[in-house]
């Protein structure tokens, strides 16, 4: 059996002309256009091509960008007193702070100043907490795509079996919190975990967010069992080019797996209409309003 591939790209379209629609409506029906602050200190590639990303989709939304690039030499100091303007200013909604931060940053103390009303990243403790007592919270975008990408191929999760192999706090934890609320059993697998592929067999959902090339194979998977792949490693390709793979042996697992996204092109686009989510989010909790419906 071929597994069914999860067009991430397809999907995610969809759900950004759906917040679109819904971003002109908030604007039509009460003045508030969303607008999403993202900061960048530094000049790393691949922040700049995330950031590009997310800006481009914020205004393809209809909503505002507000890009602040700062020099990697900007003291914690002066990244928090910016922050701290974000969180005063009406028409900032969502304040998302790119990592990696340069080393003499410490990222904790920066996130924590974050107003966890604009967190969009979810990243703050309150949003944490929030999340895992079953309240109403922002939450972080890699796993907020990847449980709407699986409920995509199966509807409710309930009762299904999820294996969530890393425990990051930006995607593994807050990933195995979202799973329970969804009504799945959950299992957060890692580095110590005794006999992985045989954890991974028993899942009827796999989610790989480890950052290791293709390491989860082919025979770990059940046969038609769905697996989200979130890892994005650039590794050596034909003619001394680069290219991306997942964490997961693709061409091995598509012949097992019953759905499986694939890397490029999967988990990644809907995590950048989850970041124009989440600011759409914050925009109606924001104003009191309820849910947005998209
Ligand atoms: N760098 C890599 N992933 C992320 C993310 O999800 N959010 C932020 N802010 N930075 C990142």
């Amino acid at each position: 059996m071929t597994a069914i591939l999860i067009d991430g790209k397809a999907i995610a379209q969809d759900l950004r002309a759906n917040i679109a629609k819904a971003a002109a409506d908030l604007s039509q029906q009460h003045g508030i256009v969303p607008g999403l602050a993202v900061v960048l200190v530094g000049a790393d590639p691949a922040s700049e091509v995330y950031v590009r990303s997310k800006s481009k989709a914020v205004i393809d939304a209809g909503m505002r960008s507000f890009d602040h690039k700062l020099p990697d030499t900007t003291s914690q100091a002066d990244l928090i007193a910016l922050i701290g303007r974000l969180n005063a200013d009406k028409d900032v909604h969502g304040i998302l702070v790119q990592l990696p931060l340069p080393d003499h940053i410490d990222s904790s103390v920066v996130l924590n100043t974050i107003d966890p009303g604009k967190d969009v990243d979810g990243f703050h403790p309150v949003n944490a907490g929030r999340l895992a007592t079953g309240q109403r919270a922002l939450v972080p975008c890699t796993p907020y795509a990847c449980v709407l990408l699986a409920k995509r191929v199966h509807g409710s999760l309930a009762g299904l079996n999820a294996v969530v192999i890393g425990r990051s706090n930006i995607v593994g934890k807050p990933l195995a919190q979202l799973l329970l609320a969804e009504n799945a059993t959950v299992t957060i697998a890692h580095s110590k975990t005794r006999d992985l592929p045989g954890v991974c067999r028993r899942a009827d959902l796999l989610f790989a967010a480890v950052g290791r090339p293709e390491m989860v194979r082919g025979d770990w998977i059940a046969p038609g069992a769905t697996v989200i792949d979130v890892g994005i490693n650039r590794v050596p390709g034909d003619a001394g080019k680069t290219k991306l793979v997942g964490d997961v042996a693709f061409a091995e697992a598509r012949e097992i797996a019953g759905a499986i996204t694939p890397v490029p092109g999967g988990v990644g686009p809907m995590t950048i209409a989850c970041v124009i989510l989440n600011t759409l989010r914050a925009a109606c909790a924001g104003a009191g309003l309820p849910e947005p419906q998209v």
